[in-house]
């Protein structure tokens, strides 16, 4: 069974609060997507193998660690996902992208796909998916899905908020993906959002609303 990583780290906790406001910005709101998803690329990349180096100091030779060239991937789910790419990619300058475009059809909640473009050699890669929502479950269960089908073997999910349904729903739907989520609310209203939440993430991201 994948791990649930609930992040309790003051700063993600102090900056969600102010995600949350609704009288946040647009820019505001940009910026604060892009500084969680930079310190919760740490936690999601703890396991990242290392390799012994040495290295020359001007004092003497110091015995160092690097990443043993691990191939990764983040890939956001379209549109809000987009939001979460620009601190992973600081933190990570290398990493490839690949897009999913996914919409919830806003009557039967149920996901449409219009985009999915990876890079090449994706199937030799470990993907972090990124969407600041994880409310059904319904899009990120989806987008696994056709990594999957692609012959994409580990994947992580990281969200900003999660709904119980959400998290159950990925739990149950592929068990062998690890959960990373800032905070999991309380519930869904009949509207498929999360409550308390912070609203339509996409909208807030694009001023589009
Ligand atoms: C939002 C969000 C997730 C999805 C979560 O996207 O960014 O992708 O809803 O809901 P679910 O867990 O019930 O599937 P939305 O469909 O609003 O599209 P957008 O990112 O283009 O705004
Ligand atoms: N998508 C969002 O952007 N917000 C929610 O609360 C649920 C789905």
């Amino acid at each position: 069974m994948g791990k649930v990583c609930v992040f309790d780290h003051p700063l993600i906790q102090h900056k969600l609060s102010i995600l949350r406001d609704k009288d946040t910005s647009v820019k505001e709101f940009r910026e604060l997507v892009s500084e969680i998803s930079m310190l919760m690329c740490y936690e999601a990349t703890r396991d990242l193998p290392l390799e012994d180096i040495e290295v020359e100091t001007p004092v003497g030779l110091a015995k160092c660690k690097r990443i043993a060239g691990k191939k990764l991937a983040v890939v956001p789910i379209l549109r809000a996902g987009l939001g979460l790419v620009d601190g992973m990619v600081s933190m990570m300058p290398n990493v490839k992208v690949g897009h999913i475009g996914l919409f919830r059809d806003p009557e039967t909640l149920e996901p449409v796909k219009y985009y999915y473009k990876m890079p090449p050699d994706i199937t030799e890669r470990d993907i972090i998916v990124v969407d600041p929502m994880l409310a059904t479950g319904g899009s990120a269960s989806a987008a696994i899905n056709f990594l999957k089908e692609d012959g994409v073997q580990h994947i992580k999910l990281m969200c900003v908020i999660g709904a119980p349904e959400g998290v159950s729903r990925i739990m149950k739907d592929h068990p062998d993906v690890d959960i990373y989520v800032a905070a999991i609310d309380e519930k869904l209203n009949e509207h498929g959002y999360i409550v308390p939440g912070l609203g339509d993430a996409g909208d807030r991201i694009f001023g589009t609303k």
